[in-house]
C-alpha cells in the first residue's frame, strides 16, 4: 500500500505555507536575519512540538514565523514545500498564507505575497506543479484588521483565488467575519473557512450560510449534526480533512478513531491534506499512510481522495480534466 500511495497522484487543498517551515530552515533564516531562536538545535525545536489542543500549537506556530522577513525568505519557504510536493507526487496544491502574522510584525504584505507567488510560478515552470493561493484571515484578530488586510490584497487579485479563515476557532465564530467575506466575494474572491475542527457543527452551517464558502476546512465535527451531514452529501460540499493534524491536536484520540474513512464511505467529498506538515509529523504521503495503516482502505478508496480533491479544487474545468486524466492513467497502468 505504501508503494501505491507514493505513486498515486495527489492534490493538496489545505496547507498553511507557514506550517511547512521545517526547523532546519527556521535556523537558516534566523541566522540570515540575525534573529535568535530560544532552542539550541533543530532537534530541540522538534521536541518542543508537543501539543494538547489547537491553541498550544498556534502559540508555537506564530513564534516560528518570526524568522520570515524578506521576500527571499518567503520564496525559500515556498520552494522547500514545492520540492516536498514533488517528492510526494503532489500534482496540484492550493496553499494558505496568513498575511497578518507578518504585517503585524511590520513585514509588508507585498513582500509576503510576492515571495510566495514567485516560488509558485517557478513550481509550475520547473516542477510542473500547478497551484493557487488563498489568503487566510486570523480569526482571533478583529474585523477591522481583516478589512485592512483585504484592502492590501486588492492589488494582488491576480495572485489570490480565495479568502479563508483560520486560527483559534473557539470564541471566534464565522459571523464575526460575515461583512469582510461579503466584501471579498463582491471583489471576486472565492471563500473557504476552517470550521468544525475544535468548534461545533453549527460553525460549519454558519460558514456555509454566512460566509458562502465553497469548501469547509477540517469539518470533521459535522457528524454531530445528522441533518448537516445529509446536506453536505447532497451538495457535495468538500471537506479538507487533515488526519495527522487532527490526532496531534487531539481532535481525535487516535488515527483508528478518526472518522475520515467513515465519511468517505457515507459519500462525503472528503480529501486528505497535511495542514502544517513541519509541525504535525508529515506531508501528504505520511497522511495517506497514517490513514491506511489505521483503517482498512482499498486502493480505489485512496484514489477517491484524489478525485474528490480535483472536484473540490479552484481550477478551470479543463484543468480538472487534465488532473483527472493524470490520475486515471496512473490507475490504468498499475501492474496486475
Ligand atoms: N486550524 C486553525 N488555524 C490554523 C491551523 C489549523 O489547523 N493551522 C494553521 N493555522
Ligand atoms: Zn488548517
Amino acid at each position: 500500500m505504501k508503494t501505491f500511495i507514493q505513486a498515486l497522484p495527489k492534490v493538496e487543498l489545505h496547507l498553511h505555507i507557514e506550517g511547512s517551515l521545517e526547523p532546519e530552515l527556521m535556523f537558516e533564516l534566523a541566522e540570515r536575519n540575525h534573529i535568535s531562536i530560544p532552542y539550541p538545535s533543530a532537534d530541540a525545536v522538534r521536541e518542543a512540538y508537543q501539543f494538547h489542543n489547537l491553541q498550544s500549537f498556534l502559540d508555537i506556530y506564530y513564534q516560528g514565523a518570526n524568522v520570515l522577513i524578506t521576500e527571499r525568505d518567503f520564496y525559500d519557504l515556498t520552494w522547500a514545500y514545492l520540492l516536498r510536493c514533488q517528492q510526494d507526487n503532489v500534482i496540484h496544491s492550493e496553499l494558505f498564507f496568513d498575511p497578518q502574522t507578518h504585517t503585524e510584525r511590520g513585514i509588508g504584505f507585498d513582500t509576503v505575497v510576492n515571495g510566495i507567488y514567485s516560488a509558485l510560478n517557478d513550481g509550475q515552470e520547473k516542477l510542473g506543479i500547478s497551484s493557487r493561493l488563498i489568503l487566510c484571515f486570523l480569526r482571533h484578530l478583529d474585523e477591522a484588521s481583516a478589512f485592512a488586510t483585504l484592502e492590501q490584497a486588492l492589488p494582488h487579485k491576480d495572485k489570490i483565488i480565495a479568502v479563508g479563515l483560520d486560527s483559534s476557532e473557539l470564541g471566534h465564530p464565522p459571523e464575526k467575519f460575515q461583512r469582510v467575506f461579503d466584501r471579498a466575494l463582491a471583489e471576486g474572491f472565492l471563500s473557504v473557512a476552517h470550521a468544525g475542527e475544535e468548534g461545533p457543527a453549527s460553525n460549519i452551517r454558519d460558514a456555509l450560510t454566512l460566509l458562502k464558502v465553497s469548501r469547509i476546512d477540517h469539518g470533521v465535527r459535522c457528524t454531530e449534526d445528522e441533518a448537516l451531514v445529509e446536506q453536505l452529501i447532497k451538495n457535495r460540499t468538500p471537506l479538507t480533512v487533515c488526519p495527522l493534524s487532527n490526532t496531534r491536536l487531539k481532535v481525535f484520540d487516535s488515527m483508528a478513531q478518526h472518522n475520515i474513512v467513515e465519511l468517505l464511505r457515507q459519500g462525503l467529498c472528503v480529501t486528505i491534506n497535511s495542514d502544517d506538515p513541519a509541525y504535525f509529523g508529515g506531508y501528504m504521503n505520511d497522511n495517506f499512510i497514517a490513514v491506511a495503516n489505521a483503517h482498512s482502505v482499498t486502493q480505489n478508496e485512496l484514489a477517491q481522495f484524489t478525485f474528490n480533491a480535483i472536484d473540490a479544487s479552484f481550477v478551470s474545468p479543463q484543468e480538472k480534466d487534465r488532473l483527472r486524466q493524470i490520475t486515471q492513467s496512473f490507475l490504468d497502468n498499475l501492474p496486475v
